[in-house]
């Protein structure tokens, strides 16, 4: 039975914790530069609906690191679902490569694509959810704290595809998750009851972000519009009024907390110009860390390890 990467809760707590584990290892071997090729011969397609500079230079670099040859495959290119069906290119794909990365926008075609491929196929984000990012995320904050305990994030601003990757992590390891959104602006109510229903974590959905943030190890945003949601831009300024992370609101976390964003960030709207640079260190592990993360997470599900 091949092996798909399309939503956090497809690997189960203890194979994440395996996941948090080989990405160090990996990430240690390619920083001394080790002699590790078990990509070698391998092909990773990799299909971009919408564009990307982390998702497709990460995956890129690291599947060559390990030994394989990568191919994008751009908007223009392939066309999803409009120049042939999603069940067809699915196929195709397989034929060729030992592996497809996806960035798509509708999370159906994703779970179409994965369903005729008969090769893995993982998620690099699709409208719904972003589960490499996530697991990144979670290896970066365990890197600087040096353990999961006890911890409180709270992701401020759009109940979007983040923030369901997060809702969806609460489900498989421990925390406290907070989600402050606007009203109008929540995540996926059934994904946030069967998180709710793993009953790993405690997870809140709250409106009012400087009470929220109270006690918050992590504070966390995302873009207030994301890819594909560009013309609604001037609206949702105005709806997420109170929601940036500035000085002002991690102050009111009473404690010294992280502040990390997934990037690409709009400064000076969902975050302030200096909070970022202040946060510069961690923001920019998370970055470098999808590729460590995803090496891993194709390791695994290519069956390599
Ligand atoms: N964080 C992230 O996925 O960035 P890109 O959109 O640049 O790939
Ligand atoms: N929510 C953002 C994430 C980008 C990495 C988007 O979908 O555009």
């Amino acid at each position: 039975m091949k092996r798909d990467y399309l939503h956090i809760t497809d690997f189960n707590t203890e194979e994440i914790l395996e996941t948090l584990a080989l990405s160090c290892e990996i990430k240690a071997k390619l920083k001394n530069r080790e002699d590790y090729k078990p990509f070698k011969d391998h092909s990773l397609a990799m299909i971009f609906a919408k564009p990307s500079a982390r998702t497709r230079v990460s995956f890129e670099t690291g599947f060559y690191r390990l030994g394989g040859h990568a191919l994008y495959l751009g908007p223009t290119d392939i066309q999803i679902g409009r120049r042939e069906a999603v069940k067809d290119i699915a196929r195709v794909l397989s034929r060729y490569n030992d592996i497809i990365m996806a960035r798509l926008f509708d999370h159906a075609h994703l779970l179409e694509l994965a369903e005729y491929a008969t090769v893995p196929v993982i998620n690099g984000l699709t409208d719904y959810n972003h589960p490499v990012q996530i697991m990144a995320d979670i290896f970066t904050i365990r890197e600087h704290r040096g353990h999961l305990d006890n911890l409180k994030i709270v992701y401020v601003g759009d109940g979007n595809n983040v923030a369901h990757s997060w809702i969806k992590m609460a489900a498989r390891l421990p925390f406290h998750l907070v989600i402050a959104c606007p009203e109008g602006y929540l995540p996926s109510g059934e994904t946030v009851r069967l998180a709710k229903k793993a009953g790993i974590s405690t997870i809140e959905i709250a409106h009012d972000p400087q009470t929220a943030v109270k006690g918050a190890d992590i504070v966390y945003t995302d873009v207030w519009a994301s890819m594909g949601q560009e013309s609604e831009l001037a609206d949702r300024i105005e709806r997420f009024k109170g929601f940036q992370v500035n000085d002002e609101l991690l102050a009111a976390t009473g404690k010294t907390s992280h502040f990390m964003h997934p990037l690409p960030a709009k400064r000076g709207l969902e975050v302030s110009d200096e909070m970022l640079e202040a946060h510069a260190q961690i923001i920019f592990d998370q970055a470098e860390n999808r590729m460590h993360v995803q090496n891993a997470i194709m390791l695994k599900i290519a069956g390599k390890r």
